[in-house]
């Protein structure tokens, strides 16, 4: 590869990766072009300067581009056709099935992985139980294997785009919208939940939506690395990403890790859509987690005043830090998001407020009686209800009063 490909390619991955947008590579690549006679330079050193990537991130995506060179491109029974794009753990190809003339996307990990046999053993293991799994909101899981020192792992292929696309260019969702594809996502991990596969990494790289708009969740019974934790801490110094999306729990590497962290992932998610912004955003992956932790969330629709209460008090509910705030399982939060889509309040959501007080109340815990417990337009019903009474008791004691007098 020479020198002006391998550029291309890199600004081609920061774009991918979400570190620049579309516009900023363009404006670089046409100033490199127009300096090239006077002050030749190369695109990456270009980005740099005018603050669009940094220098770490430069060097990572050029380790990447480094490994993405020894993958394989021989996989029996299937012929790779390209490459549809990279992860923290991987890169995923298009390819066509032989056997079946259809168009599958292939996903390898890097060698390394091969190397970890107890990985290994959870790869095979939770790729069988995907195998299982029938929905048609989940990308199908269709075989797993090993080819020259890599594994991989065969998937339904989805023509479309993830919503992480859509977010990178600054879109916002309508609340109608959102509500619709976060549905669609809540009946296929309760699918999954149902036959006793917990996601673990529900986030907008995660979400297509193929070209009949059906919503398609992604990586389900991909096994990741080790912990969580680790897992989070390895995208994370991959540079594509910061972990926006992960529970308190996984990030305390918890173990007994289950669907409600699936509820807490796809509540970021929601959040990011309906804001514009991720829930808790520092200068580094560790401040990230420390706030998913500790920080208390905007409400949503404190950032996007056009959301209705509802909507915000289900996403509060789906992001609460102790699980046991969280809704109790999908099914009761695609009880409240069919509500809320209807344009009713979301019963559950309120309760489980009430309940998670009443406990932290009991055990002694400071409960601070904020906005996030009762909405503000709910207060300025109260504020209405009791100046009205107050009012009709004033005129009954004037009335009885003067009745006196006459
Ligand atoms: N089944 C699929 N069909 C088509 N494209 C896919 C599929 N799975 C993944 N991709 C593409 O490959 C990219 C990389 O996927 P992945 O390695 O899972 O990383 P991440 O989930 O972190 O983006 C995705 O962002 C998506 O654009
Ligand atoms: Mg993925």
């Amino acid at each position: 590869m020479n020198d002006t490909n391998y550029d291309t390619l890199l600004g081609k991955m920061a774009v991918e990766h979400g570190l620049c947008t579309d516009a900023e590579l363009r404006r670089s690549t046409e100033e490199v072009k127009s300096r090239r006679k006077i002050n030749p330079m190369l695109l990456v050193d270009l980005m740099i300067d005018l603050g669009y990537i940094t220098n770490t991130q430069a060097e990572r995506l050029k380790a990447n581009i480094k490994t993405q060179k020894t993958v394989p491109h021989q996989i029996p029974g299937y012929k790779i056709l390209g490459k549809l794009g990279a992860g923290a753990m991987a890169i995923v190809y298009k390819a066509q099935q032989l056997s079946l003339n259809r168009m599958v996307a292939i996903k390898v990990l890097p060698k390394r992985f091969s190397e970890n046999p107890e990985y290994v053993e959870r790869f095979y293991k939770e790729g069988q139980a995907a195998g299982k799994l029938n929905h048609n909101n989940i990308v199908q899981a269709i075989d797993v294997g090993e080819a020259g020192g890599y594994h991989y792992f065969v998937m339904e292929y989805v023509e479309g785009k993830t919503i992480h696309e859509d977010l990178a260019k600054n879109k916002v969702s309508s609340e109608s919208q959102a509500i619709e594809i976060i549905i669609q996502v809540a009946h296929a991990l309760a699918h999954a939940h149902a036959c006793g596969l917990i996601h673990r990494d529900v986030k907008p790289k995660n979400i297509m939506i193929n070209s009949a708009g059906v919503v398609k969740l992604a990586d389900m019974g991909l096994a990741r690395e080790t912990t969580d934790i680790e897992a989070a801490q390895t995208e994370a110094g991959k540079a594509y990403g910061t972990p926006y999306y992960i529970s308190p729990e996984q990030i305390r590497g918890e173990i007994d890790i289950d669907g409600r962290a699936d509820i807490y992932g796809l509540g970021a998610t929601f959040y990011h859509m309906v804001t514009g912004r991720v829930p808790f955003m520092a200068d580094n992956p560790a401040e990230v987690m420390k706030k998913h932790l500790k920080e208390q969330l905007i409400p949503p629709d404190h950032i996007n005043t056009s959301l209705s209460a509802g909507v915000s008090e289900v996403i509060e509910v789906m992001m609460a830090k102790r699980k046991q705030d969280r809704y109790n399982n999908v099914q009761e939060l695609l009880i409240d998001l069919e509500a809320v889509r209807s344009g009713q309040l979301p019963l559950r959501a309120h309760k489980r407020f009430d309940i998670s007080m009443l406990e932290r109340l009991e055990s002694g815990e400071p409960v601070e009686v904020e906005k996030n417990v009762y909405k503000e337009d709910t207060i300025a019903h109260y504020r209405i209800a009791i100046l009205i009474l107050s009012a009709v008791i004033v005129v009954s004691f004037l009335i009885i009063a003067l009745m006196f007098v006459l």
